[in-house]
């Protein structure tokens, strides 16, 4: 198999203070903070890989905003996108982050392909492989299955969603979106309500706000918070702020972070009723008005309206919603970009 090595982002791609914009102000370049082969979580990463990638995706906005968002930095390298679940933002997204670099990029879904023949994950991963395919973008219903692909062959791994466990892209772009809205996160206190139990979402910004310093606090009814969170290191998390009342949890916030529903925990009986769910919280004006004045929501989305969220707040002033979407293309060239470049 050819390697190819990406070539270097254009001068014009970097940020205004040139290559310490682009590659953090690391003396080698930033090459000593990155050699990671693979992206599957962000339990293990350290800050100094954090930063990168943020400053990174700052230079991937600036090439995204040229009249013809496109650059060879990629060439060579072939994508392939492999969805197991649905999704619209990840999937769409990556595919562009790719083509805006350079890349071939392959989209697959589980639907058509031969996994519904029975093929398993790891001979689609060989298979990938052999046509070429550098990088795998791997989303898939099992927590833990794209280290199972990352340790099947040489093929990079990023981790597009698996199961409850991490969704990290959808982690740093969060982290990239509330910076660039409230500013350095150390000390910041950030709530997340919803449905932390079972959301991969929640487990990557959690992992990824304490590493910046912020304070995290999670709310949702018991049913949904997982067990013994609050307590070191439980449940394999940082520690972090519990509250089971929306009200309390939002006062003096800097921003809130609702996740979505997933309605299928209404016939596991884990939820009275939709209706008692979003009286106690629904993140809506009337609550927002006890965090700080001009507090941000964020949603990775796709939401329920009217449910976890108000219309009002989803497309409102303070919503991050769309700056999300859009700061995923940016943040997701950046990973791409920072896998590929020493190979
Ligand atoms: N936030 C997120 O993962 O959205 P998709 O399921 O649409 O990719």
């Amino acid at each position: 198999m050819v390697r190819s090595r990406p070539a270097a982002l254009p001068e014009s791609a970097q940020a205004p203070n040139g290559a310490a914009s682009l590659e953090a102000p690391q003396p080698d370049g930033g090459a000593a903070v990155w050699q990671r082969r693979h992206v599957l979580d962000l339990d293990d990463f350290r800050v100094d890989e954090i930063e990168i990638i943020l400053e990174t995706a700052k230079a991937m906005k600036e090439v995204l905003a040229r009249e013809v968002a496109r650059v060879p930095t990629l060439r060579g390298t072939t994508i392939v996108t492999l969805f197991y679940e649905a999704s619209t933002r990840t999937r769409a997204s990556f595919e562009l982050a790719g083509k805006v670099l350079g890349a071939d990029v392959i989209n697959l879904t589980a639907a058509g392909s031969s996994i519904e023949k029975g093929e398993s994950l790891i001979d689609t991963v060989r298979t990938l492989r052999a046509i070429g395919a550098h990088v795998l973008v791997l989303r898939h219903p099992m927590s833990g299955a794209p280290y199972l692909a990352a340790a099947e062959g040489d093929a990079q791994v990023v981790n597009a969603g698996d199961g409850w466990h991490a969704h990290p892209t959808q982690g740093l772009l969060d982290l990239y979106t509330l910076r660039a809205a409230i500013g350095p996160l150390a000390g910041k206190r950030i709530v997340i309500v919803g449905d932390v139990a079972h959301s991969r979402v929640a487990r990557s910004d959690i992992w990824g706000l304490s590493r910046l310093g912020a304070d995290v606090v999670v709310c949702g009814p018991p049913t949904l918070l997982p067990a013994e969170l609050g307590s070191e290191h439980a449940a394999g998390l940082p520690p972090v702020a519990v509250e089971t009342d929306l009200d309390r949890a939002v006062e003096d916030a800097d921003a809130v972070m609702t996740l979505r529903l997933q309605q299928e925990r209404m016939t596991a009986g884990l939820l009275p009723s939709l209706r008692e769910y979003s009286r106690l919280y629904q993140v809506n004006e009337e609550r927002m008005a006890r965090a700080r004045p001009g507090a941000p929501v964020l949603h990775p989305g796709p939401m329920n309206e009217g449910v976890e969220i108000s219309a009002a707040v989803a497309h409102g002033a303070r919503s991050l919603v769309e700056e999300q979407v859009t700061n995923g293309v940016a943040v997701r060239m950046a990973v791409l970009y920072l896998l590929r470049r020493d190979q």
